[in-house]
């Protein structure tokens, strides 16, 4: 008998009485997928399924996006990106060790971003390693009425190889980009607060791939950035996962972002991910995001 019950205070819960690895009936299915609507993030625990049942569960959401770093991906499975700090014989990372170690919504730098992502656990540390996830609804909901102005109104430059030569940089486990892999991901916009295409809640819509707000002044932009980083993650947007093996958690990238944290370095940790493509964001209807410099100085913003 499949339960849901809420976990954190705004968002967050678990699905008990589930079994991935068997076929999901219809009725099952659309109940998962409307607890997943409601709560943002779904945990489904003790779970054994193989990286085709991964794989077959997660797109019944949607089509599957594959990784633009495709040495990561599962040999033979690409849909499946491997988050681990495992090394092939050589020394190569079988994985990105240090993957999303800052708040962010996955694949923020892509024109039809991340609907949802789901992390299954095949190996975790005995201590670190958890995931935070934020709630941007709640956090859209209260925002101060110049802010909400403000966020309504702008724009977000998203570009993924800024962000990955800043985590070479910072962990150096990370190898560099090819050009290639650069230019395959040109900057985006993205409106700051994004409206849910299925529930039709504003949400704000910034993260770490976000480089810098378009069309205001790079130091305004910087602290645009940085305001909105630090509103969402207060205490009371925010609930800490502690990973159990085979814990399968299926995150709404339009709802909510998430942060990995650290781990000794010495234990293994082993993840593996699908990604469902979502639709291009839109702002809030009538009030579409303008990125033209002279209307929000017009604005006075
Ligand atoms: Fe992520």
């Amino acid at each position: 008998m499949l339960r849901v019950n809420r976990l954190g205070r705004t968002f967050f819960a678990e699905v008990v009485g589930l079994d991935l690895a068997k076929p999901l009936d219809e009725a099952t299915f659309a109940r998962v997928k409307q607890a997943h609507l409601e709560h943002g993030v779904l945990v489904f625990r003790d779970q054994r399924i193989t990286p085709a049942q991964h794989i077959e569960f997660s797109a019944r959401f949607g089509p599957l996006q594959i990784h633009p770093m495709s040495q990561f991906n599962l040999d033979g499975a690409p849909e499946i990106l491997l988050v681990s700090n495992d090394t092939h014989p050589d020394g190569r990372p079988v994985g990105i060790a240090d993957a999303g170690r800052y708040w962010h919504t996955d694949m923020s730098y892509m024109k039809e971003p991340a609907l949802g992502s789901l992390l299954y656990a095949r190996a975790v540390p005995a201590e670190g390693g958890d995931t935070l996830f934020c709630d941007m609804t709640a956090a859209c909901r209260d925002l101060p009425d110049d802010m909400r102005a403000k966020l309504t109104r702008l724009k977000a430059v998203h570009h993924f190889a800024s962000r990955w030569s800043r985590e070479s940089a910072k962990y150096g486990v990370r190898p560099p980009q090819t050009k290639e892999e650069q230019d395959r991901n040109p900057p985006v916009e993205h409106p700051m607060i994004r409206t849910h295409p299925e529930t039709g809640e504003p949400a704000i819509y910034a993260g770490g791939f976000a480089v810098r707000v378009q069309g205001v002044p790079e130091q305004e932009s910087a602290e645009i950035l940085d305001w909105v980083e630090k509103w969402v993650a207060q205490p009371k947007y925010v609930y800490r996962h502690r990973w159990r093996l085979h814990d399968l958690v299926f995150w709404d990238n339009r709802r909510v972002m998430h942060q990995a944290t650290e781990y000794p370095v010495d234990q293994r940790r082993h993840m593996h991910r699908t990604t469902v493509k979502g639709n291009a964001p839109f702002g809030i209807r009538g009030q579409s995001p303008n990125s033209s410099a002279a209307k929000l100085t017009e604005l006075g913003l």
